[in-house]
């Protein structure tokens, strides 16, 4: 007997951070359970899942490349889901597959853990880049209550297609990509948010300029690879407060882990340090 079995769906997964993640709350909280590494290329999502069904399984994590494809195989995806466009959370219960999202969560939270007292009602929001984890980010800003968000994507069509599927269009203005941004603008933003896979390990640069940012401003980066990007050791100097990335990845996994175990988990310092924070 496993216990609760869950797992990560995606292709590649074995760079995946996240069994770390699980298997230190199941053994802090004397659960029995496995979270397991589930590579299954497009062609066979299908099947794949079909088979963690027949097999037991209580729930998974989704990741790249099928956040939004595994929508098409879930009974019920749920409306927070449904908005940012992706399922990254199933539980399984009676032979049926509950998809959410949790990426919104993750990104809020950290915020939270990191500065408890941040206002996000004190200006606008600008948001680097347009692709899925934009979307989770976007919708969070929403919810917490961001007077505007301005989006700011190399590919315009991306950040207005994200700004028309998104809850509140309204409240989006699309900006040109093409840093330094007006110092009028800057001066105004009360935070920065790179979505952009740029400054990850491995990956170009994020040339962006910070000129004529408040000091008030704060700077979140949810690339974690490395923990301080360039962007943030920037932002850093300027005297900015920032937020790392690898929070989000702990805090986005404790609404799965809580649908799975029934336990709602707490990132300790000793997790963070385990993933690398
Ligand atoms: P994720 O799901 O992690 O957000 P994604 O959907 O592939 O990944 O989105 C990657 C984001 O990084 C996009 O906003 C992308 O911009 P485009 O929409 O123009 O592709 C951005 N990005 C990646 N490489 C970039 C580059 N060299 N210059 C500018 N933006 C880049």
């Amino acid at each position: 007997m496993t216990g609760t079995r869950t797992g990560l769906v995606g292709h590649p997964v074995s760079h995946s951070k996240s069994p770390i993640i699980h298997e230190y709350w199941i053994k802090h909280y004397g659960l029995s359970g496995t979270y397991e590494l589930i590579d299954l290329p497009c062609e066979e999502l299908a099947t794949g899942i079909r088979r963690l069904k027949d097999e037991g399984f209580h729930g998974f994590n989704v990741t790249v490349p099928h956040k939004m494809a595994v929508m098409k195989l879930c009974d019920e995806v749920d409306m927070l889901a449904r908005i940012v466009g992706a399922v990254n959370t199933v539980k399984i219960k009676d032979g049926r597959l509950y998809g959410t999202n949790t990426d919104v969560f993750g990104f809020t939270e950290n915020l939270k853990a990191h500065v408890p007292d941040f206002d996000f009602s004190l200006g606008p929001a600008l948001v680097l880049g347009a692709g899925g984890a934009a979307r989770a980010v976007v919708q969070g800003l929403l919810m917490e209550g961001v007077p505007e968000i301005w989006l700011s994507n190399r590919t315009a069509s991306k950040a207005e297609a994200l700004i028309e599927h998104s809850s509140e269009p309204g409240r989006i203005r699309r900006l040109e990509w093409n840093s330094p941004y007006s110092s009028e603008d800057m001066s105004q933003v009360h935070m920065v948010i790179n979505t952009t896979s740029l400054g990850m390990t491995g990956k170009p640069p994020l040339e962006v300029s910070l000129d004529g940012l408040s000091q008030d401003a704060l700077v979140y980066d949810i690339v974690y690879a490395p923990l301080m990007t360039e962007l943030l050791k920037d932002s850093r100097r300027r005297g900015n407060r920032i937020v790392t990335g690898i929070g989000m990845l702990l805090h986005q996994a404790r609404p799965g882990f809580k649908l799975w175990h029934g336990v709602m988990p707490e990132v300790t310092d000793e997790l963070t340090e385990m993933v690398g924070g």
